[in-house]
């Protein structure tokens, strides 16, 4: 019999902490940083977003997220035989927070590591979780998207602060007889490193470079509407299946005008594609998870929908993975 893997149960988490774009600009220009509702609801969608009071980790967000999802597809931790968190915001430099995220779960002794493929992670994470399954070396796993983003924003720059939020999701991946991810397709051309990073590093006790995150926006979006619709082509072309096979087209929750792009160019209706950035903005890794949870609770997503998940982010990273649920 082939062996799959298919999703059984999702799951995120928002932190309580919610500041409108309103809110976010009031607090700016107390700084002399000049923003406004307007301009972030025009250029992105975004209304709002959560951040982390201090003290909370990513892995705290995780935890949440993992819990509703195993729920969702009624097991316990000690089911789970694997953990892939996608971070670029780790709690610590090591061990993983896959690790300290397996022990705040109690689901000790499994495989735990993370994947550092910026707002790519979770697709990323879903392909290695996937073929761990079908090759027998992982029967059921957590595969998370968490990050908490505020930590390195740099709130003098308004072409960035805006942009982005604290959050999680996750997937319970169990294995199958039956199909749930039909193929997927990662990429990255590491000469952009430049347009979208966190330069800083840790020397001898100090943080050499700027801990903060840096990014040509312009540049950015320019490479994200090719590639996405690059990698849906490709994903669908080695499923056998065409843009009218999708049910529903959840990507990366970075900027309404990129989704728009690509539903345009792929000739799906935006009626199909599921748009949570409103409510979270850029929540990198975390975001495509938290779009899945929110669509599969509302009962627009449904068992038997076929899905397009798309990242692109940071490296410059990009892929897709299409699945049954
Ligand atoms: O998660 C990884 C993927 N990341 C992304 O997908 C981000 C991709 N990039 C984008 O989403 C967009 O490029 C941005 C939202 C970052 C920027 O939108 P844009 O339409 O490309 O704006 P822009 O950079 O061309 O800036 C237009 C104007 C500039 O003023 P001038 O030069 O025209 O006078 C900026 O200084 O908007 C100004 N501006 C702002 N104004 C008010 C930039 N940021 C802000 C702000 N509030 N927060």
């Amino acid at each position: 019999m082939n062996r799959y893997s298919r999703i059984t149960g999702t799951g995120s988490f928002l932190p309580p902490r919610r500041l409108t774009n309103a809110e976010l600009a009031a607090q700016l220009a107390l700084q002399g940083v000049e923003t406004s509702d307007e301009w972030i609801v025009e250029r992105t969608g975004i209304r709002a977003r959560h951040f982390v009071d201090d003290g909370v980790f990513s892995s705290d967000l995780a935890l949440e997220a993992c819990k509703s999802a195993l729920q969702a597809a009624g097991l316990t931790p000690q089911d789970i035989d694997l953990i892939i968190v996608a971070t670029s915001t780790p709690d610590m430099v090591f061990p993983s927070t896959a690790c300290i995220l397996q022990n705040k779960l109690g689901a000790n002794g499994g495989a735990a590591f993370d994947v550092q493929a910026v707002c790519s992670g979770f697709v990323y994470a879903l392909t290695v979780a996937d073929a761990m399954i079908r090759t027998g070396s992982s029967k059921r796993a957590l595969v998370v998207g968490a990050e908490v983003f505020s930590r390195i924003l740099d709130f003098k720059d308004r072409t960035t602060c805006v942009l982005f939020g604290d959050g999680a999701g996750a997937v319970v991946l169990e294995a199958s007889g039956t199909p749930g991810i039909l193929a997927s397709d990662l990429h990255a051309d590491g000469k952009h490193v430049g347009i979208l990073c966190v330069p800083g590093h840790v020397s001898n006790g100090h943080i050499l470079g700027d801990p903060l995150l840096k990014m040509d926006g312009q540049a950015v979006f320019k490479l994200a509407v090719g590639v996405l619709e690059e990698a849906a082509r490709a994903t669908l072309a080695k499923a056998n299946l065409t843009e009218a096979g999708i049910d529903w087209l959840i990507p990366h929750q970075a900027n309404i005008r990129i989704m728009q792009s690509t539903a345009r160019k792929l000739k799906l209706s935006m009626d199909k594609v599921v748009v949570t950035v409103d409510q979270h903005g850029n929540t990198s890794a975390a975001s495509i998870p938290l779009a899945l949870d929110t669509a599969v609770r509302q009962g627009k997503v449904k068992p038997g929908d076929t899905l397009m998940l798309e990242g692109v982010g940071g490296g410059f990273t990009w892929g897709a993975v299409l699945l049954n649920l």
